[in-house]
């Protein structure tokens, strides 16, 4: 037996997509690659909700935080640090030299559309970054009042890491006015990890244009030169691409709609049995995330040992993200721990997870 993972990533995988990885290989210059690949292309634009292209890289997230700076920002750059991710995403941008400023919250905040257009306004920006559902701490920021503000500063171009979010929440990319938006398959897509996807603006690949020092392995341009063959400019995970054509298929399958919808009636449900039980949100009031819940540890349970007998029992949970743990405990405030809601998961089966959990709740 495996531990059904309740993690905010990797989550599970179901059975017929690891299947999926085990077909034999194929030559990736043969028509059989070339018709695979371009077998993916209109459900990845379904599920962007875009009519950009949406480019593949056999890396994982991390490689299009590094491709949208690499490629987009000459100089300066605007981030919205609201999380460990989105400071780890700051911080790449630094060591690639660019020159960084942020909006800073505190742990558990939502990014604010005004403090966005306040930043905007004092700064000559190239392109502001954000993180839309912080994986650390269970929030998700407002895409929709926050692309009304990007609209008053066309010239810059707007990066959004939906590593958590895509696939779990509905993201109009060409409604909302999107540069980049970029994902892991680890997450809400329920694929094994190692493939990572982002839809790019025609004025994202115009900037790339301008930008010196792309480099190679992350040079959206040579991925799109290749994209529009219906190739990879190098050797790519086939087995991840029979999952996604397979993943995207039963995505379409199950309905975009009823996906989101599940989604969200996961997150209500695990809130509500958060505050049923004694607990509160540790994300911002208005700005919980439909994909994982991070949940303030009212109870003082010991997660720890909680987590160890779960996974006796099949299940595989998270004790809280260890950074922010240790300093929420440093400064002797309470702990976290989160539920992950996201991927093919249903609410069955977070009614179980909660149930066991239950269990040690006195
Ligand atoms: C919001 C967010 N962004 C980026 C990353 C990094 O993604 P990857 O591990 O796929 O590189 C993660 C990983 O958990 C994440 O949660």
């Amino acid at each position: 037996m495996h531990n059904k993972l309740f993690i905010p990533g990797p989550t599970e995988v179901r059975k017929e997509i690891l299947d999926e990885l085990a077909k034999p290989q194929i030559g990736h210059r043969t028509q059989e690659f070339r018709d695979l690949f371009a077998s993916l292309k209109p459900g990845l634009k379904r599920l962007f909700y875009t009519n950009n292209d949406v480019l593949i890289s056999t890396s994982s997230g991390s490689g299009f935080w590094e491709a949208s700076i690499r490629c987009c920002v000459n100089k300066k750059v605007l981030h919205a640090v609201n999380g460990a991710f989105s400071k780890k995403w700051a911080k790449l941008s630094e060591d690639c030299g660019r020159e960084v400023t942020k909006i800073e919250y505190s742990s558990g905040k939502a990014v604010k559309a005004e403090d966005v257009d306040k930043a905007l306004s004092n700064g000559n920006f190239e392109a502001f970054c954000m993180v839309h559902n912080e994986t650390s701490t269970g929030v998700a920021s407002d895409l929709a009042a926050i692309s009304s503000v990007m609209k008053k500063h066309p010239d810059v171009l707007w990066i959004v890491d939906a590593v958590s979010s895509l696939a779990g929440v509905k993201i109009e990319v060409d409604k909302l006015g999107i540069d980049i938006c970029l994902a892991s398959s680890q997450k809400a897509l329920a694929l094994p990890a190692g493939i990572a996807v982002a839809s790019i603006s025609e004025r994202a690949f115009k900037k790339a244009e301008t930008v010196q020092g792309k480099g190679y392995y992350f040079d959206i341009l040579q991925l799109k030169e290749a994209y529009d063959k219906n190739e990879t400019p190098y050797t790519p995970s086939i087995p991840h691409l029979y999952a996604l054509k397979k993943q995207l298929e039963r995505i379409e399958k199950e309905g975009l709609e009823n996906r989101f919808k599940r989604h969200k009636d996961m997150g209500v449900y695990t809130r509500e049995w958060a505050k049923k039980n004694g607990f509160t949100m540790f994300s911002e009031e208005g700005c919980h995330s439909d994909t994982v819940s991070c949940i303030a540890n009212t109870k003082k349970l010991d997660f720890k040992m909680i987590k160890k007998e779960l996974s006796k029992q099949g299940f595989g949970i998270d004790s809280g993200y260890g950074k922010l743990n240790e300093k929420l405990e440093k400064e002797g405030k309470l702990t976290t721990f989160r539920i992950a809601h996201m991927g093919d998961l249903t609410l069955d089966e977070i009614k179980e997870v909660t149930a066991a959990i239950e269990e040690y709740i006195t």
